[in-house]
């Protein structure tokens, strides 16, 4: 086969990946956690074709952008390499969501591309090396190849540095209501964003004490505690953001309207819903809850002033292989 159509979920990272130990081999200073987001997703179509002389990319429905294509060539040529071809590729991308606006585009995206490409050129490989493949596009990548709760084990090298699931998606009825202050493409991608971290001393202790973090969140998930994930998560996602404003030059992707989520949480949790929130390498606030509170979470989230759209995301599944159709 020199064709392929795949599927792929934008995650939500529970424990956050900030700052690579390798950043061509995308090695992760730390381990994270995260949630797959059902509904959230990009349709990546590929097709191999001896007369094509250079790769062709097309993002939902343009050409798209000159480093968007140099860097999925560079990753094509990775699969290429492994599969022994020199066929170039027309590719065909598209999300139902924003894209570049803190809703890991990019995992979905490299998460799609790497079974596409592998599938199309006839390599079949496991979900661990799936795994491995898609976060050589995208760190947060390698996320979205397993299903439901996935962590990935940061590893020493190439070989283990890969992610794997925890726990399916009926597993917990965990809802991600997603409000979105800020649909623009943000000023600084993860990848440069990466590369910072280690310039702030705050780095080395968020990193030290991942592990710890990693765990309680685990227990969270498996023991159903939203309690403890409240807590955790939420620390989690300030020791990030408390880098990125610290590193050199400084991150900031808040926006007025994420802090006034931010309090609105903290809020609404006192007051006795299940809350809390995370937020990714962007301005959008992710607010999970449980299934039986999502409405409810949902229609106070649309009453807060900046918020422009909403989405509502349940755990979602694997990366897989589709027929032809549209979202
Ligand atoms: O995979 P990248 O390079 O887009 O990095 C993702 C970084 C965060 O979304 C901020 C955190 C994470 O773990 O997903």
């Amino acid at each position: 086969m020199t064709t392929a159509t795949t599927q792929a979920c934008a995650n939500i990272a529970l424990i956050k990946y900030w700052g690579n130990r390798d950043d061509t081999l995308r090695l992760a200073a730390n381990s994270s956690l995260s949630m797959n987001l059902g509904g959230l997703e990009t349709r990546t179509s590929i097709a191999f074709d001896l007369s094509l002389a250079a790769d062709e990319l097309t993002l939902n429905g343009r050409p798209g952008p000159v480093e968007a294509l140099r860097r999925m060539s560079g990753f094509l040529d990775l699969v290429r390499g492994m599969a022994g071809s020199q066929l170039r590729a027309r590719v065909s991308s598209e999300n139902n969501f924003p894209t570049g606006a803190g809703i890991a585009s990019s995992a979905s995206a490299y998460a799609a591309l790497a079974l596409a490409a592998s599938t199309a050129l006839g390599l079949d490989l496991s979900e661990r090396d799936l795994s491995r493949l898609a976060r050589r596009g995208s760190g947060s990548a390698c996320r979205s190849i397993p299903g439901g709760f996935v962590e990935w084990q940061a590893g020493e090298t190439d070989a283990d540095s890969y992610a794997f699931s925890i726990a399916p998606p009926d597993y917990w009825d965990l809802v991600d209501v997603i409000a979105v202050v800020e649909a623009g493409e943000k000023a600084t991608g993860s990848s440069a964003g990466h590369s910072l971290a280690a310039t702030s001393i705050l780095q080395p202790a968020r990193v030290a004490d991942a592990p710890r973090r990693v765990v309680l969140c685990r227990q969270a998930i498996v023991e159903k505690d939203f309690e403890k994930l409240a807590e955790v998560v939420e620390l989690d996602c300030n020791l990030m953001h408390a880098v990125m404003i610290t590193s050199t030059p400084l991150l900031i992707y808040w926006e007025p309207g994420t802090l006034e989520l931010i309090c609105q949480v903290q809020s609404w949790r006192a007051a006795g819903l299940p809350v809390c929130y995370t937020i990714d390498a962007g301005p959008n606030v992710h607010i999970l809850t449980l299934g039986d509170s999502a409405a409810v979470v949902e229609e106070l989230v649309r009453n807060v002033p900046a918020v422009r759209t909403v989405y509502v995301a349940p755990p979602g599944g694997p990366a897989r292989l589709v027929n032809d159709g549209h979202f």
